[in-house]
């Protein structure tokens, strides 16, 4: 809802404010964003100095208080008197470097504008606009925009600008969104990493200067994740104030985080400026992507919830589905033919599992990662009876075909690179640098566009694909298109070239599961989410590793988005040995999948694996609908996580390293009815035997020797059970954190007793206790 009272507007959600006011001369500044409140709070929040300090610079000489430095803001450019990072920069139509955009007027829509060359949040049946027209009196206008999502505590914001001079001019810096906060204690948590090693969280305080948190690679990173929060220093995972922002965008963009001397944060949340200008010609547009914000006083996870509902609702393409897959990257690599990838998939499919993904090396002259990206003709060499008996095959067995392409680059080994090699984005006097062995497709040329939806389209209106794992494994460079004549707009454009081709190929297929996949989470942003259902979190297959980086997307993408498949042990990024059973948990929470080679598995493995998919199928819906929240523990090396779905919740305990004589550890659910009963019980599984090594010799009636007989064969289909745990109590004593059963400590085994280890879990259900 939006409400307008003379030239203050109040953005109402089921459970925040956002005030804004126009200024006497013409500045829309920002009042208030937080817990929903009535009252106008333009007298408590406006920071009106009244006295003129000896560095401030007066906006009008009649009226020494009014200096733009002194207020928050709605957006801000450069020259007029507020040094604050600015949102807007540009060469004006008078040349200048100085803008002052003042209020035209307003208009409320019912409904959201979608962007013409970028994705966008769909709206919902209550979304209502405010457009802000503000002009600078050089001719050139800009339209603030903010959606209102109400029942989300979404506000959406992109902004427009339009030269309605007659002279050019150059955009150099358009943010999508700016949030002035008179509010000081604050930290921010954000997301960064590298490859095989993505979003791992870090939180720290805000100072006086300026934080940046950024991607220049040409994809949202795995580095510098586009989601950040800006919190309380007070605020818990469950408790206290949060905002949150992330963009729909997937190339260059930044959030700057800056606090000034004067107590107030600014947020900046936007599109790079570095390697970016956008020449406006008299009469023509340029849109911003679209930012979000929420709020929650919930605490982190308040605001994660936010995210991750909206992201359900408003941007993962409709009825998005998350199929139990098998991709063969990991067991066969490019070592594969159609005998192996229908080995594979038979055994896939005796476990359930519902898509057979083939992975790299099916296409052109692909016999390793050094030829072929760029051509689309089946390999020959690998599968001499081509794709489609392939695929007939795999779907005789009962099982849907995906398939891998990595459409956005070309080998020079390729034929594609011999027709065109102007086709790469490549400057006119430098050798162009390879990644992977590969070069970036200059995306920003119509023609390649073209080629890439031509080739893709064929391919799935050819054979029955109902699921595509689009890759993409090397960050830009070069960047110069002889398309343009500036070529700072190589990096937007490239990007605006890459939604159109997504739009032309999924827009018309929405049958198509599109998994995307960027060496890994190099690109995991609510850009992609527009189109793709999930996203491949990181080549880093090994369960420890995977804690971290699935623990940091949930601050900003539910379940459902974060691929996750159940590898090897030892792992083959890390060659750390873990449990089939804590492999499973972890990859339990996101959307399923195996990736390990099914051929070579004991039987007990087999049939380990084959209970664990059924597990996951039996509570998927869960999973992809239910809140999911991060919880507290009572001590180190702990990760516990918890899903709620019509009053049952799923819980996650895992611990990655073992210390001695260890206190007991407690679980720390939410959500419980402090006044009715529960019962709390562990998922059934396994530990394997050879955990216990010389141990075995005390419990059992005779000898076993390290190399010996028994070792090499019990193993394949015996295991002991893991501790069996049933706990009842109300909600308030559960909520108070419940006390597990006690670990193993240096001897004995019992059938209650916990036997985690390094990297050992435990799944667990709570259920309300029936009468
Ligand atoms: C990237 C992906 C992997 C796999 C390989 C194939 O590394 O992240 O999952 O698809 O490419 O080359």
């Amino acid at each position: 809802m939006i409400n307008v009272h003379q030239q203050t507007f109040h953005l109402i959600t089921d459970n925040t404010s956002y005030w804004l006011q126009i200024s006497d001369f013409g500045h829309p500044l920002h009042l208030y964003y937080g817990p929903r409140t009535l009252d106008d709070p333009h007298q408590s929040f406006v920071n009106n100095t009244q006295i003129e300090t000896g560095t401030t610079i007066k906006y009008h000489p009649d009226h020494t208080q009014y200096s733009l430095d002194h207020y928050g803001l709605e957006y801000s450019s450069q020259g007029r008197g507020d040094y604050r990072t600015p949102s807007f920069k540009a060469q004006m139509p008078d040349d200048s470097f100085v803008a002052d955009f003042r209020y035209v007027d307003y208009e409320i829509l019912d409904k959201k504008p979608t962007l013409s060359t970028l994705p966008s949040a769909r709206q919902s049946q209550q979304t209502q606009t405010l457009k802000i027209i503000l002009k600078d009196n050089t001719g050139v206008t800009m339209h603030l925009y903010y959606s209102v999502y109400e029942q989300e505590d979404f506000i959406s914001r992109c902004v427009v600008v339009l030269n309605d001079s007659d002279q050019d001019l150059i955009l150099h810096k358009v943010m999508s969104l700016q949030l002035d906060l008179l509010a000081d204690q604050l930290d921010i948590i954000t997301l960064h990493g590298d490859w095989a090693k993505e979003t791992h969280v870090q939180r720290h305080p805000l100072s006086i200067g300026t934080y940046q948190n950024q991607s220049r690679r040409g994809t949202s990173s795995n580095q510098h994740n586009p989601g950040v929060m800006v919190v309380g220093q007070q605020t818990t995972q469950h408790l206290g104030t949060a905002y949150g922002f992330n963009l729909l965008y997937s190339g260059n963009h930044k959030t700057e985080v800056e606090l000034n001397p004067h107590g107030y944060t600014r947020v900046l949340v936007g599109l790079n400026d570095d390697l970016f200008q956008w020449p406006l010609a008299p009469g023509s547009v340029f849109e911003s992507p679209e930012a979000l914000m929420t709020y929650s006083q919930k605490g982190i996870n308040g605001v994660s919830q936010n995210f991750h509902q909206f992201i359900r609702t408003h941007l993962l393409p409709l009825g998005h589905k998350h199929p139990v897959v098998y991709n063969n990257w990991e067991a066969t690599r490019f070592d594969f033919n159609h005998q192996k990838i229908v080995s594979l998939a038979k055994v896939a499919k005796s476990f359930d599992i519902e898509t057979f993904v083939l992975d790299d090396g099916w296409f052109g002259d692909r016999q390793s990662d050094h030829a072929g990206l760029g051509d689309y003709k089946v390999n020959t060499k690998r599968l001499p009876k081509g794709l489609k008996p392939l695929i007939e095959d795999i779907r005789a067995l009962g099982l849907d075909f995906g398939l891998w392409v990595e459409p956005e680059m070309v080998n020079q080994q390729s034929d594609l690179y011999q027709a065109y090699p102007e086709w790469v984005l490549r400057t006119p006097t430098k050798t162009p640098l390879e990644g992977r062995n590969q070069l970036v497709l200059d995306l920003c040329l119509k023609e390649v566009q073209d080629y890439i939806i031509h080739q893709l389209t064929t391919l799935l209106d050819t054979y029955p694909i109902s699921y595509i794992k689009w890759d993409m494994n090397r960050p830009q460079s070069d960047w110069y298109s002889p398309s343009v004549t500036n070529q700072a707009m190589v990096p937007h454009l490239y990007m605006i070239g890459l939604y159109r081709v997504l739009d032309e190929v999924f827009g018309q297929r929405p049958d198509v599961t599109l998994e995307m996949c960027a060496s890994g989470g190099n690109r995991f942003d609510l850009g992609m989410l527009c189109y793709a259902s999930q996203i491949w979190s990181s080549d880093n297959t090994d369960a420890g590793e995977r804690l971290k980086i699935q623990e940091g997307l949930t601050y900003f993408y539910p379940l459902c988005t974060i691929s996750n498949h159940l590898a090897a042990s030892p792992n083959p990024s890390t060659l750390r040995s873990i449990s089939l059973s804590t492999r499973f948990n972890v990859a339990f929470f996101g959307s399923y999948g195996l990736e390990l080679d099914i051929t070579d598995l004991n039987s007990l493995e087999k049939k380990i694996i084959k209970d664990q998919i059924q597990r996951y199928k039996q509570y998927r819906h869960h999973i992809e609908h239910g809140k999911f929240s991060r919880l507290e523990t009572n001590q180190d090396y702990r990760y516990s996580w918890q899903i709620e779905y019509e009053n049952e919740f799923l819980l996650g305990y895992f611990q990655t390293l073992y210390q001695s004589s260890p206190k007991f550890d407690k679980i720390y659910p939410v959500g419980l009815a402090s006044n009715k009963a529960y019962q709390v019980v562990s998922f059934p599984q396994k530990v394997e035997i050879q955990k216990f090594g010389a141990l075995l010799n005390h419990v059992l009636p005779f000898t076993i020797k390290k190399e010996g007989l028994f070792i090499k064969t019990v193993p394949n289909y015996y295991a002991l059970d893991d501790a069996s745990e049933t706990y009842r109590g109300s909600g308030a004593l559960l909520l108070n954190g419940l006390i597990l059963n006690q670990q193993f400590v240096s001897t004995g085994y019992r059938p209650d007793l916990r036997m985690l280890g390094d990297f050992g879990s435990t799944l667990y259900l709570i259920t309300e206790e029936k009468e």
